[in-house]
């Protein structure tokens, strides 16, 4: 490195060294559309979250020593160093020929994704940033580094369609969503899950589809995923420290919830891009539930139950979620007060849709007390 070619955010051993180096790249760029899409607070979009680092910062995960000292060492090693930017395999990205229905859904994917990856870096580097604890800071520094990159590299992406999300300013200015540790756990172990069953799967359909990769940014997602899969691991050994977490009464409900919550979000968001997925080869609904059936498999290492994706109650009441969403969108862009009472009528579906899925009988099953896997898929 030299003042010829400053660093990029693919070779930062921190978050921060990252995210200096995608500043510096945007000197003279901005793009406020980008950052007024990735600033959006609703249901469906990516949120910044917040949390109590002391309670975070007091856990012990003296009872899972060694798995944990095996999973930081293999993060330190740092495979992935220098992997996330651009090289001869990137190849020439015709932004203007694409059509333009297209460019807007995929553009809005890279938007939301690295929102999505940002969000985790910045709650990863606050716990750093607040944390005393060396093996809970240690941890965090290292999965924001990651996270830095993944953004950074979204951004790169971005910057060839004369986008750019502004990373400073969305830390600055985006809302925070509080949420307790147990349910950060709950949350993000399966972001990153499920994030990792997302992206495996479209790489392994790209490798046998490959005329259907339309963009260059798709070969780089096998490596990308082995790092949230990485992450996950982290969550899943963090829960493991205490088992209340995963086994009381209640907790198991809150599970249920979150698994719950993430999928059905996860359908409903996909299936706003239908132009992507088409022109990927993928089928939005089989995508779904291939996706759904990973992450269910992988959660097993730490979740007593899964949600029963084939009960006759969970295909019909998500896309009655995802017409209802489509309904409030439309109210909402109507406004007045015909928009308002359609709207009223939209969430009201949405509500009893919900409940339905909630209310599907769980799988239940037993929990090796191991929970460390490597990514199979
Ligand atoms: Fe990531
Ligand atoms: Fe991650």
């Amino acid at each position: 490195m030299n003042a010829q070619t400053p660093m990029h955010s693919a070779d930062a051993a921190t978050a921060e060294e990252a995210l200096i180096a995608q500043d510096a790249l945007d000197d003279l760029m901005t793009s406020d559309k980008a950052t007024e899409v990735a600033m959006q607070n609703t249901l469906l979009t990516p949120r910044f979250y917040t949390t109590d680092f002391d309670e975070l910062d007091a856990i012990d995960v003296s009872p899972v020593r060694s798995e944990w000292d095996k999973l930081i060492a293999q993060m330190k090693s740092d495979p992935n160093k220098g992997h996330f930017k651009k090289n001869d395999n990137w190849d020439t990205v015709d932004w203007e020929g694409m059509e333009p229905k297209l460019k807007a859904e995929f553009i809005d994917f890279l938007i939301s994704s690295c929102t999505a990856e940002f969000s985790g870096c910045v709650l990863y580097k606050e716990m750093k940033r607040r944390g005393s604890n060396e093996d809970i800071t240690t941890l965090f520094q290292l999965m924001a580094r990651d996270e830095a990159r993944h953004a950074g590299f979204i951004n790169d992406a971005l910057r060839e369609a004369g986008i750019r999300v502004n990373l400073g300013f969305l830390t600055q200015k985006k809302k925070y969503t509080y949420f307790r540790p147990k349910f950060i756990y709950y949350a993000t172990y399966l972001s990153e899950k499920i994030g990792y069953a997302r992206y495996i799967t479209i790489y392994r359909h790209l490798e046998e589809n490959p005329e259907m990769q339309f963009h260059p940014i798709f070969k780089w997602f096998r490596e990308w995923c082995n790092d949230e899969f990485s992450h996950g691991e982290a969550f899943a050994l963090l829960m493991k420290t205490d088992p209340k977490l995963t086994e009381s009464f209640s907790n198991k409900l809150w599970i249920k919830f979150f698994l719950t919550a993430v999928y059905s979000t996860m359908w409903v968001r996909d299936h706003q891009r239908p132009l992507f997925h088409k022109a990927l080869g993928v089928n939005i609904n089989w995508y779904g539930q291939e996706v759904f059936r990973k992450t269910s498999e992988i959660s097993k290492q730490v979740f007593p139950i899964t949600l029963d994706i084939n009960h006759p109650r969970w295909r019909p009441n998500l896309d009655r979620l995802e017409t209802a969403s489509r309904q409030i969108a439309t109210a909402k862009a109507r406004g007045g007060v015909m928009g308002m009472f359609s709207r009223i009528v939209g969430m009201t579906k949405a509500a009893v849709a919900f409940v339905s899925i909630l209310t599907i009988p769980a799988n239940k099953h037993d929990v090796p007390a191991n929970p460390r896997m490597e990514p199979a898929y």
